[in-house]
């Protein structure tokens, strides 16, 4: 099993900076991780080879799910598959809040992603309310229902999100991720699961041995290759301890 690092970049790294973060991140060992970056959709050319010799993914932030036609700032699936991306984050909790995208629009891009062959990665978690009002899961199994509505969940990645943990430097705690990914695998069956919310290296390690965690999606500490590349180590380390099974 290998962990799957995936890198959010959000709306930083334009072709410049996104070159030279290729450029200096070093080569990930024996091809123990999966490992994704979500440029800006300006950077995506600019890296895109340098990202194929490195064993990189590339993904996009965003999609939109018409194919083509007077929708004035968006991007089609077809375009991101022109553009060789293999991954796409859908749903992400600063499209849901700050622009506003609801279940039905994240469900049709979902969808879209899918009959492209895009590998779409579902964003869904708690605010900070609904966690201290015990309603953590309720919210995640609402979204999971909207979201997935018409399509089988073993084809989507599932980030599991606590707004209250996104660049707030607050992570869950394991235990607390763990609970959650339990609840979504036991809910959804086989699928992949990763943590998203204040992943940063001295963190990482615990967060990826939690036996339901299946990767990670890190914001801020993915935008230094040095600091991501220890997360990489640690999802590599993470899953070897894992692998070889409880000690006793
Ligand atoms: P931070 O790692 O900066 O908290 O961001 C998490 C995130 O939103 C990744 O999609």
């Amino acid at each position: 099993m290998k962990p799957l690092i995936a890198g959010n970049w959000k709306m930083n790294h334009g072709p410049q900076e996104g070159k030279t973060f290729f450029e200096e991140i070093k080569e990930i060992p024996g091809k123990k991780a999966d490992v994704v970056i979500f440029p800006p959709f300006v950077t995506i050319a600019y890296v895109k080879d340098l990202a194929r010799e490195r064993g990189i993914f590339l993904g996009a932030q965003n999609l939109y799910w018409r194919p083509h036609g007077a929708f004035t700032g968006e991007i089609s699936a077809k375009m991101l598959v022109e553009a060789r991306v293999d991954f796409v984050l859908v749903g992400h909790s600063e499209r849901r809040n700050i622009l506003g995208e609801d279940d039905e629009l994240i469900n049709l891009k979902l969808k879209t992603a899918l009959d492209y062959g895009l590998k779409p990665i579902l964003c869904v978690g708690e605010n900070l309310q609904e966690r201290e009002e015990g309603r953590a899961m309720e919210k995640i199994k609402f979204q999971l229902d909207a979201d997935l509505s018409g399509i089988h969940p073993s084809r989507v990645i599932i980030a599991y999100e606590p707004i209250w943990a996104i660049g707030t430097g607050k992570n869950a705690t394991p235990e607390q991720a763990e609970e959650v990914h339990a609840f979504i695998k036991q809910y959804l069956g086989e699928v992949k699961v990763l943590y998203g919310g204040s992943v940063k290296p001295g963190n990482a390690f615990s967060l990826l041995s939690q036996p339901h965690i299946d990767g990670v999606l890190v914001g801020g500490a993915s935008l230094k290759p040095d600091s991501f590349y220890d997360i990489i180590q640690s999802g590599i380390k993470a899953f070897e301890v894992k692998d070889s099974g409880p000690l006793f």
